[in-house]
């Protein structure tokens, strides 16, 4: 089956065939319909993430069930799925009083499946997998607790979103950040993963949802999600045109959606008192970030970080498809461009360049 596959940071993705093994027992085996360009992967061919390489990059996948593993009862053969990038055991502590995404179980171990092995390989060679789902391919093999069912007649080619941009941003949203109603939200960075944490203030009822982003067409991107002010920071210092537009107050909820140490300290200083400043961006290996902390105390300002935004996969996935379905929740609005496996580098040079919300990779 083919795949791209991370041989280097800094060089091109190479699409070329793999073997797969079957899925061993708890593992399913899926064919992926599409996977979203996120710039999570772009982390990894950066070398800002790293990862054991060759590597096939890709976790925001969804397909259908092909082939279930011994013992695996949650899906079977012809299900679709959306693809989760965070096994889940369903037993540790973090499982049981309702935070799956904080599962203890969870490998320290970067590139392999829970029982840290691989199922990818080139003529005989192991390749990695990257974040348990590796669903830049035609086919994958992930544990049972990443293959989340879902309803039959969503196009996987919008299902797919759900599985990394739509979950993590409206989650980190409504989730992580419980932003209330009638409530202020600034958001710093309006990619794909922004895009939604904007959706999500919106559908939770925040009164005030102030985009921040360098490019235009991003700040466009972000009305149609539901931003009710803009703040461009290459026109406008970004601090003060917050501040002016919350009465000097700053804002009840700060995100940042990047990551850089210097747009987290802007999304912290944002924040208002008593106000809640969450980190959703990933940030290149080894960064530092430099807070004064008696702001923390003086203020009551707290400072938190959003992992997939602290999804229950099974419950959460469904749940957003489902609004997705009821015309609830943006996610045509999303795909900029659909390309095939073959030109997935340009989907990464689009996103490098800003062009698009998000690109969507489709399979044949
Ligand atoms: N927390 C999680 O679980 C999780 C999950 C997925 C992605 N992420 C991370 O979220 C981040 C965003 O991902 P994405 O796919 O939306 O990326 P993206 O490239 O689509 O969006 C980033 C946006 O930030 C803007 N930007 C860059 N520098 C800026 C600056 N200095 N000031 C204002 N805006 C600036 C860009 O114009 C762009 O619109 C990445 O770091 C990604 O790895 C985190
Ligand atoms: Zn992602
Ligand atoms: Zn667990």
């Amino acid at each position: 089956m083919k795949a791209a596959v991370l041989y280097e940071p800094g060089t091109p993705l190479v699409v070329e065939d793999l073997q797969l093994d079957p899925p061993k027992a708890g593992e399913v085996k899926v064919r992926v319909a599409a996977n979203g360009a996120c710039h999570s992967d772009l982390h990894v061919m950066t070398g800002d993430m790293r990862q054991p390489l060759p590597m096939v990059l890709g976790h925001e996948g969804a397909g259908v069930v092909e082939e279930v593993g011994a013992g695996v009862t949650s899906v079977k053969e012809g299900d679709h799925v959306v693809l989760s990038f965070n096994p889940v055991c369903g037993t540790c502590l973090y499982c049981t009083q309702g935070s799956p995404h904080l599962c203890e179980t969870r490998p320290k171990t970067a590139g392999v499946l829970i029982d840290g092995t691989t199922r990818l390989h080139k003529n005989g060679a192991d390749i990695h997998h990257f974040a348990f789902t590796a669903s830049f391919a035609e086919e994958t093999v992930v544990h049972e607790s990443c293959a989340i069912k879902i309803r039959d007649d969503v196009p996987l080619d919008r299902a797919c979103f759900v599985g990394c941009g739509t979950m993590t941003g409206v989650g980190a949203a409504i989730n992580t950040a419980q932003v209330q109603p009638g409530s202020t939200v600034a958001v710093i960075g309006c990619g794909g993963v922004g895009l939604n944490v904007i959706q999500g203030a919106a559908i939770a009822g925040a009164r005030q949802i102030i985009a921040v982003d360098l490019l235009d067409n991003k700040l466009e991107f972000a009305k149609t999600f539901g931003a009710t002010h803009s703040v461009n920071p290459s026109q406008d210092d970004a601090l003060p045109a917050v501040l002016e537009l919350t009465q000097g107050r700053g804002v009840d909820y700060g995100f940042e959606v990047i990551s850089t140490p210097k747009t987290i300290e802007l999304a912290f200083k944002m924040t208002a008192r008593g106000g809640t400043c969450t980190i959703v961006g990933v940030s290149p290996d080894g960064s530092r970030i430099s807070l004064n902390p008696n702001v923390f105390m003086m203020m009551e300002k707290k400072l938190q970080g959003s992992y997939y935004g602290s999804t229950r996969p099974r419950v959460d996935m469904p749940r957003l498809i489902d609004m997705y379905m009821d015309g609830r929740l943006k996610i045509d609005e999303l795909v900029s461009k659909t390309l095939p496996l073959e030109q997935v580098n340009q989907a990464y040079d689009l996103l490098k360049q800003g062009a698009v919300a998000r690109s969507v990779i489709t399979f044949s």
